[in-house]
C-alpha cells in the first residue's frame, strides 16, 4: 500500500514563507500544491519557483485547488479569518505564530477547526531547538527540582526600514509589538517550560521605531509554582542582534540557553549527572537567521499527527497560551497594575 501525501496550500508568500516552502518540500509524504498572494508578483514567482498554480485570490485557492492543508502565512491580524475559511472548506490549519492577535478571534479559530474536524497547528518552532528540547526532557526529569527563577531575554536589532517593509508591521490591529511579533517564541517558551503563569506586572515603551506598538519592554511573570520570571525585550539593540535566551535557575541545576536564537547551550550544571550531559555540545546550532531550523521538525510532527501516529506539538489550545500571556503583559502596561491570569475580558 502507497504511503498517503498530503497536498498543502500556503496563502502569504512574505519572508517567512520559504521556510514551509522548503520543509515541505525536504519531507516525504507532503507537497505543496497552490499558493496564494494578494500581490501578484509573490504569488506568481513562489507558484513558478516550486511549480504549483498560484492565486491572488484565497478564495479561488480554497475553491479551485485540491489541498488537504492550508498553511496561514498572512499578516498575524489575519490568521483567524484565514484560518476559518480553511477550516470550513475541510482543510487541516496550519498556522504561523501568532495565532491571532486577539483572544476572542483566536477562539474562533479553535472553534471553527474543532466544528469542522480538523486539526489546528499553530507554528512554535524553536520549542524543537536541540537546547530547549535538552531543558525540557531536564525539567520533564525532576533535574532542576524546585525552578526559583525564570529569565528570557530577547535583544534583537530591527531598523525602521525592516517596520517600513509592510504596512502591517507594528499596528495594533494587523501585528502587536516586540512581545506579540518579534519575541513571541520566548513568551511562549517561558510558559511552556516553566508553567502557568498565575500574574503578570510590566512595561513597554516605543522609544525609537515609528510604530504604534512596542519596540521594548519588560515584564515581571508570577508563576503558579511560586517561581519568578523576567522577560526583557528590545528591537532596539545597536548595531545588531546580541542575544535570544532562556535562563532557567532551580534547585539543583542552573541553566542558560542563548545566541542570538536559543541555539546554544552557554551554561549548563546540574547537582546530578544524567546521559543528556553528553549531548549538549551537539545541541548548539547555528541558524541562518533568528527563524532557525525548526520548520522542519515542526512539520514532521505535522505529517505524524495526521498520519495519526503523534500528537500535535503545538496546537490550538496551546497556541492560545503564550496569546493570553502577551495580552496580559499589554494590559498591564497599559493600566499600571499587575495582571492575574486567566484574562478576565476576551481582548
Ligand atoms: N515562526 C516564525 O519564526 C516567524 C518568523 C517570521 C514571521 N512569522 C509570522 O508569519 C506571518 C507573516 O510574516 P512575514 O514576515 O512573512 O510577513 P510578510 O509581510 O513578509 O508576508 C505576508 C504576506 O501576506 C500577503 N498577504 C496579505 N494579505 C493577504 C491576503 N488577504 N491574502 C493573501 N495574501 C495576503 C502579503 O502580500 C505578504 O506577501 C506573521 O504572522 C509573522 O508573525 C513567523
Amino acid at each position: 500500500m502507497s504511503v498517503r501525501e498530503f497536498r498543502v496550500a500556503l496563502v502569504g508568500c512574505g519572508r517567512i514563507a520559504r521556510n514551509h516552502f522548503e520543509a515541505i518540500a525536504g519531507l516525504d509524504g507532503m507537497a505543496l500544491s497552490a499558493v496564494c498572494d494578494t500581490v501578484e508578483e509573490r504569488a506568481r514567482t513562489a507558484g513558478e519557483q516550486w511549480g504549483v498554480p498560484w492565486f491572488t485570490s484565497y478564495d479561488e485557492m480554497l475553491k479551485q485547488s485540491e489541498c488537504d492543508i492550508v498553511v496561514v502565512a498572512t499578516p498575524s491580524g489575519l490568521h483567524p479569518a484565514h484560518g476559518i475559511k480553511a477550516a470550513q472548506a475541510g482543510k487541516h490549519v496550519v498556522c504561523e505564530k501568532p495565532m491571532a492577535i486577539s483572544l476572542s478571534s483566536a477562539d474562533a479559530l479553535v472553534q471553527a477547526c474543532d466544528d469542522a474536524g480538523v486539526q489546528l497547528f499553530v507554528v512554535k518552532q524553536n520549542r524543537l531547538n536541540p537546547a530547549i528540547q535538552l531543558v525540557r526532557r531536564a525539567i520533564d526529569r525532576g533535574r532542576f527540582g524546585r525552578i526559583y527563577m525564570a529569565n528570557a531575554t530577547v535583544r534583537w536589532a530591527r531598523p525602521q526600514e525592516y517596520y517600513d517593509q509592510a504596512p502591517w508591521r507594528g499596528t495594533w490591529e494587523f501585528d502587536g509589538g516586540a512581545f506579540m511579533n518579534q519575541a513571541s517564541h520566548y513568551v511562549d517558551l517561558i510558559q511552556w517550560l516553566v508553567g502557568p503563569v498565575e500574574s503578570i506586572m510590566a512595561r513597554t515603551a516605543t522609544m525609537a521605531r515609528r510604530i504604534e506598538a512596542e519596540d521594548s519592554g519588560a515584564a515581571i511573570l508570577k508563576f503558579r509554582n511560586g517561581a519568578i520570571g523576567v522577560l526583557e525585550v528590545t528591537m532596539l539593540t545597536f548595531p545588531r542582534n546580541l542575544e535570544g535566551s532562556i535562563t532557567l535557575i532551580g534547585e539543583t541545576g542552573t541553566v542558560k540557553i542563548g545566541g542570538t536564537a536559543v541555539n546554544k547551550v552557554e551554561h549548563w550544571q546540574f547537582a546530578s549527572y544524567d546521559d543528556d550531559d553528553k549531548l549538549i555540545d551537539q545541541a548548539s546550532t547555528t541558524p541562518p537567521n533568528v527563524y532557525g531550523f525548526g520548520h522542519a521538525g515542526y512539520y514532521r510532527n505535522v505529517l505524524a499527527v495526521l498520519r495519526g501516529e503523534a500528537a500535535p506539538d503545538t496546537d490550538g489550545r496551546s497556541g492560545r497560551k503564550s496569546l493570553e500571556l502577551i495580552l496580559g503583559i499589554y494590559e498591564s502596561a497599559k493600566t499600571g497594575h499587575e495582571v492575574p491570569l486567566p484574562l478576565r475580558s476576551k481582548m
